[in-house]
């Protein structure tokens, strides 16, 4: 038995939800176990790099003094740094083999005491209400039925404080050409966000700022073979991705990413 299999709670009323909680957590079981998974630095998976570093400077600028939630946070996680930059980090996600290596990293990097983990279902989380500032969560939210983790999310969420997720757009139809082709890498119930889903969290929190990453940028693929070109042509099409998006926000829609902001408005 994994050491993080703390139980899920369980609901004997809806065996879709549980066939579907089982799935990922089997799916996530067999990537986390396998060292081999990770992709290079010239693959479709190396694009999206703006985005996240526009995600870590969002996690940064709110870490300090921050009791911090990292949700879904897989095994490369961001645990780290969030308690580098000043954070105090509770990383929860529905995959024991996840948990375990988030832990064993913590370990690693001599941090175990600053930092808590539990194998926990994101849309059923069992922390009272309002215990943080700062929710965080790369590729997770498109994991989850987005009415309960939206909710789950504002709920223990402090008032004034700010839930930042980085999550594939699905409205591209390369994009969703290339995931036809590859469904391998994805679990059967994951649905890149739709904008109806981003509508969405509108009616869970006070403010839902996006930006966009990713579009133009494919291009850098027809440099995948040509090394030295990769990193100048990956820089010069994010900077053409920065001016369209800001020309046209409507061009957001076909991204491959969106780093969402959304806050919880303060009481009173
Ligand atoms: C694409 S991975 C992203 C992991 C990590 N955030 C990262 O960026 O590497 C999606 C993660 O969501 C987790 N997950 C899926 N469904 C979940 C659920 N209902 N509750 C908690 N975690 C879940 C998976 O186990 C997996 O770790």
């Amino acid at each position: 038995m994994h050491v993080g299999a703390e139980p899920i709670r369980p609901s004997e009323t809806d065996p879709e939800l549980e066939r579907r909680l089982a799935a990922e957590r089997e799916f996530h079981n067999r990537k986390f176990g396998d060292p081999e998974e990770h992709g290079n630095s010239q693959s479709i998976y190396a694009l999206p790099k703006a985005a996240y570093r526009a995600f870590q400077r969002e996690l940064q600028g709110r870490a300090a003094g921050a009791d911090i939630l990292e949700y879904g946070c897989g095994d490369c996680s961001y645990v780290a740094q969030l308690i580098e930059w000043g954070g105090r980090v509770t990383a929860i996600d529905i995959s024991d083999a996840a948990i375990d290596a988030a832990r064993e990293l913590a370990a690693e990097r001599g941090i175990s005491n600053r930092a808590s983990f539990a194998r926990m279902n994101a849309e059923d989380l069992t922390f009272p209400d309002e215990s943080f500032d700062l929710i965080v969560g790369r590729a997770i939210l498109h994991h989850l039925d987005l009415e309960k983790a939206y909710a789950s999310i504002a709920r223990v969420l402090r008032p004034g404080g700010t839930a930042v997720f980085l999550e594939p757009l699905g409205h591209n139809p390369l994009i969703n050409l290339y995931r036809r082709f590859t469904p391998h890498l994805r679990t059967e119930d994951e649905h890149p966000l739709l904008m109806p889903d981003i509508e969405l969290a509108k009616r869970h929190f006070g403010t839902v700022d996006l930006e966009y990453f990713t579009l133009l940028s494919m291009g850098t693929l027809a440099f995948a073979k040509v090394p030295p070109l990769w990193t100048p042509a990956l820089k010069a099409l994010d900077a053409l991705d920065a001016g369209l998006f800001k020309l046209l926000p409507v061009a957001g829609r076909w991204a491959w990413t969106v780093n969402m902001v959304m806050s919880k408005p303060h009481k009173g």
